[in-house]
């Protein structure tokens, strides 16, 4: 292994609070509310001092925000405009829509600036189709919709996202035939149980005929969006992103890593009370930006020993925030670009 020293920091996922006004199944955060209102998230202040005292933290390319709900920050446009202006990077927001007025007055400033932000903007749509308790006694719908016209009133790029569940996994393709017809970028993931979501005392009991149907209705995506159909087309047309869909049910069934995953040396997380976590999975601290520098951080005995377990595979995951990255990177190597072209041409027969 390299130096740590040596690692290049390209991505940061800033859960910039974990309060939130919704109320999913399939995540726990919304619980938090109550007992971490005591607990006071890091001031933009600081994020500013550490980020512009730190030697790694200069080559950032992307920056996601997320939460809990981020709109729920009433500061999310400075925090926004620190990073806009201190990188050249792209964005990535996703919400649950509810406070659609705030979406609208955010997209308002920044689709102004002479140098338009690289922004991709997704609402949560898992539990469009549910009835009863879910994300709160909210006109749910309702909101989600107009987010969604506002994202395009700007015309900024934009998605739905969907977290299948044992509660929703039959509306995937609903969910999916919604965003086509809207023509949204539509992302999809299985429901994970982590610290992050704050989930770890519930199960996802998938029975398998679940999973079939769960694995049927992505192959029917991939079949509607793909439109190479030889082995020769897929290799040279290869796309990570639906590659990563085509193995959501195989990992359930067979976790599996077989590739090198770069968390905590590429990419980390930020918690709203600063602190710094390799990935969204392990939320095991390396340490907190409020005491320390980052670099300190970055340097320390903790993130090295973290990352040899992380390249010795004793985790593995199907996160789509995290292994998106690791598959681009990985696919760069020819023999595993084969390999996964012919996996994907062979679950789209
Ligand atoms: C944690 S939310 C934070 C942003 C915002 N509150 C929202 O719902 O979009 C980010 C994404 O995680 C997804 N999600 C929720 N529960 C999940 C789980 N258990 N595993 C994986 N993703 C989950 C949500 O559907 C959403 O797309
Ligand atoms: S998925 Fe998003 S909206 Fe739902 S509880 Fe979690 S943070 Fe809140
Ligand atoms: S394999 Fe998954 S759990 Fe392990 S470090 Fe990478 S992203 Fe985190």
């Amino acid at each position: 292994m390299n130096s740590i020293k040596s690692d290049i920091i390209e991505k940061l996922i800033y859960i910039v609070t974990n309060r939130c006004n919704a109320q999913c199944h399939t995540c726990n955060l919304w619980k938090k509310n109550h007992k971490e209102e005591i607990r006071p998230e890091i001031s933009l202040g600081r994020v500013k001092t550490v980020f512009t005292n730190s030697r790694y933290l200069r080559s950032i390319k992307k920056v996601s925000f997320t939460g809990g709900e981020p709109f729920l920050r009433d500061d999310l446009l400075d925090i926004f405009d620190f990073f806009y202006h201190f990188y050249e990077c792209t964005f990535s927001i996703p919400t649950n829509g509810i406070l659609y007025d705030r979406i609208d007055a955010f997209l308002d400033n920044i689709m102004k600036r002479n140098r338009i932000p690289d922004l991709f903007m997704s609402v949560s749509i898992d539990t469009l189709h549910l009835n009863g308790n879910d994300r709160k006694k909210t006109k749910f719908t309702d909101s989600i919709l107009k987010s969604i016209d506002i994202m395009k009133k700007y015309r900024i790029p934009a998605g739905v996202s969907f977290t299948i569940s044992p509660y929703n996994y039959m509306y995937l393709k609903k969910a999916y035939e919604f965003a086509k017809h809207r023509k949204l970028i539509f992302t999809y993931r299985l429901a994970q149980i982590a610290d992050y979501y704050n989930n770890t005392d519930i199960r996802f009991d998938w029975k398998p005929d679940q999973l079939n149907e769960v694995k049927e209705q992505i192959r029917y995506i991939i079949k509607d969006k793909y439109k190479y159909s030889s082995l020769d087309e897929i290799n040279s047309n290869f796309d990570y992103r639906i590659y990563f869909a085509s193995r959501i049910v195989t990992n359930v069934r067979n976790p599996e890593r077989d590739f090198p995953c770069y968390s905590g040396r590429r990419s980390f997380v930020l918690s709203p009370y600063g602190d710094v976590y390799p990935c969204v999975m392990v939320f095991d601290s390396i340490g907190n930006i409020q005491q320390h520098e980052f670099d300190t951080v970055w340097e320390s005995e903790k993130r090295a020993g973290m990352i040899k377990k992380i390249s010795h595979f004793d985790c593995q995951c199907w996160t789509e925030c995290e292994m998106l990255e690791n598959l681009e990177k990985n696919i760069e190597k020819k023999q595993y670009l084969k390999r996964c072209a012919k996996e994907l041409f062979d679950f789209i027969q």
